[in-house]
């Protein structure tokens, strides 16, 4: 089933071709980990391999397309590490000390399938793997060094631990406008915006076009987490892949809480016409950026 309405078409063959560059990718650089034990590699591929929907693989690929004209080996692996560190906060989102969810990609969780402590473990192997293939594998070091200080920083305590860290703190809490956009911002809109910025990155971009996708990154982040808010209430778990309906047993603070549902896309709406506007100065070079900012806004998955 499609996930997204009217752009359908266009923005899913897009999708489709950028995932499998990003697969492949993960695949072989799995593969090339030949000291991992059978027992933890067999965690990591089911949680790695498990069908998500990489977008922010996507995201880096359309930015460096965006600037040079094509994807490269920089780009595909900075989008390889981005999606390791992605699905790390998956698996310990989902274990019991945080949001306890048995279902993530349409099927059981890590902890279900094996157990708490090698879901732990198989996050931490994801998020470290992350770094070191980004060490290794980006030529030359200094444009590693530089995937790596955006990476750290949007997943780290002042990035995604932050936006998590007061996600728990603010369930059964009266948040406000001010708390839940710092939430949100935090646990997934600053992952958007390194997806962004690695590939402009790896592109080569000049200042000015780094800066413009950043906040092109930052403002449809924030929109995907508030359209995921909304496909919680919304949807169906078989449809999201994931248990519908968790945010409000858990008493989270989402945006729908705060500001009902009919608001809540009216703002998401807001950002990614906000979004648009930002890449105004790429004129036609911006469509696809574009067509998947529209996309993600009315998503259904
Ligand atoms: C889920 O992200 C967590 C959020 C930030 C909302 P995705 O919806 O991108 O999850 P996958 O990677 O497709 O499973
Ligand atoms: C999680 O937000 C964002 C992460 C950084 C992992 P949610 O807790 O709403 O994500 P889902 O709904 O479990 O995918
Ligand atoms: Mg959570
Ligand atoms: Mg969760
Ligand atoms: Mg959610």
């Amino acid at each position: 089933m499609s996930t997204f309405k009217t752009v359908a078409k266009n923005i899913d063959s897009l999708l489709s071709e950028k995932k499998l560059i990003v697969n492949n990718r993960l695949r072989k650089l799995l593969e090339e980990q030949t000291q991992i034990k059978a027992d933890l590699r067999k965690a990591i591929s089911y949680t790695l391999e498990a069908p998500g929907k990489r977008i922010r693989a996507a995201l880096v690929f359309l930015c460096c397309e965006l600037i040079c004209g094509k994807i490269n080996h920089n780009a595909e692996i900075s989008a390889s590490a981005i999606e390791m560190v992605h699905t790390y906060s998956l698996v310990h989102d989902d274990l019991p000390a945080m949001d306890d969810d048995d279902l993530r990609r349409g099927r059981d969780t890590c902890h279900k399938v094996f157990d708490e402590a090698t879901a732990i473990l198989t996050g931490d192997a994801l998020l470290t793997l992350a770094f070191e293939v980004l060490a290794k594998h980006v030529k030359p070091p200094a444009l590693a060094v530089k995937l790596i200080k955006e990476l750290s920083q949007a997943a780290g305590p002042s990035g995604l631990i932050a936006g998590q860290m007061a996600d728990l703190k603010a369930e059964n809490t009266d948040a406000g406008k001010e708390l839940i956009e710092y939430i949100h911002t935090n646990k997934t809109a600053k992952m958007f915006g390194c997806a962004c910025a690695s590939g402009a990155v790896c592109a080569l971009a000049n200042e000015k076009q780094y800066q413009l996708l950043c906040e092109y990154g930052l403002k449809i982040g924030l929109g995907f987490q508030i359209a995921d808010d909304i496909l919680d209430v919304s949807s169906t778990s078989q449809q999201l892949g994931k248990t519908a309906g968790k945010d409000i047993t858990a008493a989270k603070a989402t945006y729908p809480s705060v500001f009902g549902l009919d608001k809540s896309r009216q703002i998401a709406k807001t950002l990614a016409d906000e979004a648009i506007e930002i890449l105004k100065p790429f004129g036609k070079d911006g469509e696809n950026l574009k067509k998947l900012a529209l996309a993600l806004a009315e998503r259904t998955s």
